[in-house]
């Protein structure tokens, strides 16, 4: 029997974002799933803050795991390598797993509203700063000869969702850098997918389903009848984690809504 290693316990996930809602939603699942974490936050000190000390108390198990608490600013590329400077110290090595989960989605509707500092800061903070988080995790994916990369893109990368161009343009960058990655990093062990999420509430972009209200994204235009939750965004990005023959998809996880 070929011998296939899909072993999260002891591994590192890098997790951007992880003080919002779906960023939050995958630090725990991967912590509960026994892997230490290195986790970022930008403004929202107090979230991640609250996130520690729920990981913390739940750790029974693997007194040897860390965690670590990053700031990070995906507009500065200081930042980013700050940010792999700081895990190595921590860790000792880098990550196993990177969760590009952090995300800059202003609502701006109408192509005429959106001026091009605000399509360039979409596409920087979306879609560049993602590639620079990929390029600072290679080396040590590819000299252990595995990794998991997860983007969290948006159906609005499919031409749905309640944004405009200029967030749409940065999600399909990252499908299309996805597809790319993966066919050329599958024999070097790291898999690369995207999760595409639509109407996840208790999060930063949709903390009031009544925002939706007579726009694409209403509760009453998605099929299942409800929104999606960070936790169901959170199982695909472990199921994606723990399935090494996956590579190259992007998932649309939307209750049905297209
Ligand atoms: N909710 C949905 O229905 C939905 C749908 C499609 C796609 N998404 C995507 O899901 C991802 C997570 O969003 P969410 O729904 O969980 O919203 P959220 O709760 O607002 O989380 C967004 C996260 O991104 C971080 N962030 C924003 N700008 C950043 C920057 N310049 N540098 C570093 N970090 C930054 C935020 O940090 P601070 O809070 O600390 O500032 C926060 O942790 C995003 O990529 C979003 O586009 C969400």
């Amino acid at each position: 029997m070929m011998s296939v290693d899909n072993r999260l316990e002891g591994r590192l996930a890098l997790i951007t974002g992880a003080s919002g809602g779906i960023g939050s939603g995958c630090a725990r699942t991967l912590w509960d799933a026994g892997m230490s974490l290195a986790i970022t936050y930008s403004t929202n000190k107090a979230n991640i803050e609250a996130l520690v000390v729920e990981l913390k108390s739940s750790d029974i198990s693997n007194p040897s795991r860390r965690l670590s608490v990053h700031h990070l600013d995906l507009e500065s590329d200081s930042s980013i390598s700050s940010l792999f400077q700081e895990i190595e110290t921590t860790h000792d090595h880098g990550p196993d797993v990177l969760i590009a989960n952090a995300g800059y989605a202003k609502v701006i509707v109408r192509a005429e509203d959106i001026s091009l500092e605000e399509f360039d800061r979409a596409l920087t903070v979306n879609l560049r700063a993602t590639f620079f988080l990929v390029k600072h995790c290679l080396a040590y994916m590819t000299q252990q000869h595995w990794g998991r990369i997860v983007f969290i893109s948006s159906i609005a990368a499919q031409g749905g969702g309640i944004n405009g161009c200029h967030y749409a343009a940065s999600k399909a960058g990252l499908d299309g850098m996805m597809k790319n990655l993966a066919a050329k990093l599958g024999r070097s062990g790291i898999t690369v997918n995207s999760v595409a999420p639509a109407m996840i509430g208790d999060t930063g972009l949709i903390p009031d389903p009544k925002m939706l209200e007579g726009t694409p994204g209403d509760v009453k235009n998605i099929p299942v009848g409800r929104l999606g939750t960070p936790q169901e965004c959170a199982n695909v990005v472990e199921m994606i984690c723990k399935t090494g023959y996956l590579t190259g998809q992007n998932i649309l996880l939307s209750g049905g809504l297209k």
